[in-house]
């Protein structure tokens, strides 16, 4: 695998149109998803509900990539296929989350450093022979009116350094994510200085651990108000602080930004997305997603851990995969969003498929 490799794996994971499913959730988070919603958190109700997720028909035109967690690379479909094999076939990359959690960080009261590098090289290198093209390592900065501090932005910077440089080393596209957090009542301009703060450290790092940015893609947080914050900024606030300060800090070397939705609201992360998109002047990077919560959220909702509603809830994943899409090209309308065009995204899907 050479840096030319990795560079036309990249070409698709963020080509028109098209960005990524984040299905990676550990055991405790996605049991944490279904316990909202009164389903039982077994290996097979997790299986069901992944296979539910990649044999979504006709998702393929606008889902290039499914990152997903270690349990689900090593599960097979109820027709005996690989999960990984599965999506293979339809064109769509499988990808690994290759962290192992977020740990309290010594000496940093409330921050925590993101764990995962003894070992890593020989891990890599299992799930590659699994059908593995890329890998993701999620860093999380927490916000409020003192934090992060210098020492959690650093170490997090570092890790996502070693990390990404072993993945070249590989053959693994490294998807590199340094999430600022939404939680908190910080304003949005405390969020685009911890923003910039944390890709500045980000990219000196990667730079001094010899990455090569044009074969990797960065997975950041779009600027936003935290959740708890008393003024939420409008849609295109969010999208001209996120463009500006991506812009002063991602070096125009790095082919591809995919958004992580963060907890924001489905309708608003493809509302965001699309309002960046169709901002004027330099875009030197694809801008597209590589969501979690705002493209599963309504699907596990509507399956509910119920066979009957596997159709249904294919439909809602297939409705947010199209909406997003059209939001990673400046194409997305509100009326995508209306009953009608579900219908008429339905029928056309029908013929997509033939
Ligand atoms: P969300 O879009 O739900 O934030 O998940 C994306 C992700 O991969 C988090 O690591």
């Amino acid at each position: 695998m050479t840096n030319h490799d990795l560079e036309q794996i990249i070409g698709g994971l963020v080509a028109d149109g098209k960005g990524i499913l984040a299905a990676d959730e550990s055991v405790a988070t996605l049991t944490r998803r279904f316990d909202a919603l009164k389903i039982q958190s077994t290996e097979q109700s997790r299986r069901r509900y992944r296979e539910l997720l990649f044999t979504t028909p006709g998702v393929a035109a606008f889902i290039s990539g499914v990152i997903l967690y270690d349990e689900t690379i090593r599960q097979k479909s109820s027709s005996g296929t690989p999960l990984a094999q599965l999506l293979d076939r339809q064109g769509i990359a499988p990808g690994i989350k290759v962290d192992v959690g977020a740990k309290p960080l010594a000496g940093a009261p409330g921050e925590l450093v993101t764990e995962g590098l003894d070992g890593l090289r020989d891990r890599l290198a299992e799930y590659r022979g699994m059908g593995a093209r890329f890998a993701k390592w999620r860093a999380v900065i927490t916000v409020n009116d003192t934090l992060p501090s210098a020492a959690c932005v650093s170490a997090n910077a570092h890790a996502l350094a070693r990390y990404a440089a072993l993945c070249q080393e590989a053959g693994l596209v490294p998807i590199v994510e340094p999430e600022v957090l939404m939680d908190g009542s910080h304003t949005i301009e405390r969020c685009e200085e911890v923003t910039s703060a944390v890709l500045h450290a980000v990219f000196r790092a990667l730079l001094e651990q010899r990455v090569a940015l044009e074969s990797m893609l960065l997975k950041p947080n779009m600027v936003i108000a935290g959740k708890d914050s008393s003024r939420q900024a409008s849609v295109p606030e969010v999208a001209t602080a996120t463009l500006r300060c991506l812009r002063r800090h991602v070096p125009a070397a790095v082919p591809g930004i995919v958004f992580l939705s963060g907890g924001q609201s489905d309708r608003l992360a493809t509302a965001h997305l699309d309002a960046i998109n169709r901002l004027p002047g330099p875009r030197p990077w694809a801008i597209s997603f590589s969501y979690g919560r705002a493209l599963q959220d309504p699907a596990l909702e509507a399956w509910h851990g119920r066979d009957e509603n596997v159709t249904t809830s294919q439909q809602a994943l297939y409705h947010r995969a199209r909406c997003n899409s059209a939001a990673s090209l400046g194409t997305f309308t509100d009326d995508m969003e209306t009953a009608a065009s579900v219908l008429e995204a339905l029928a056309h899907r029908g013929a997509d498929d033939d």
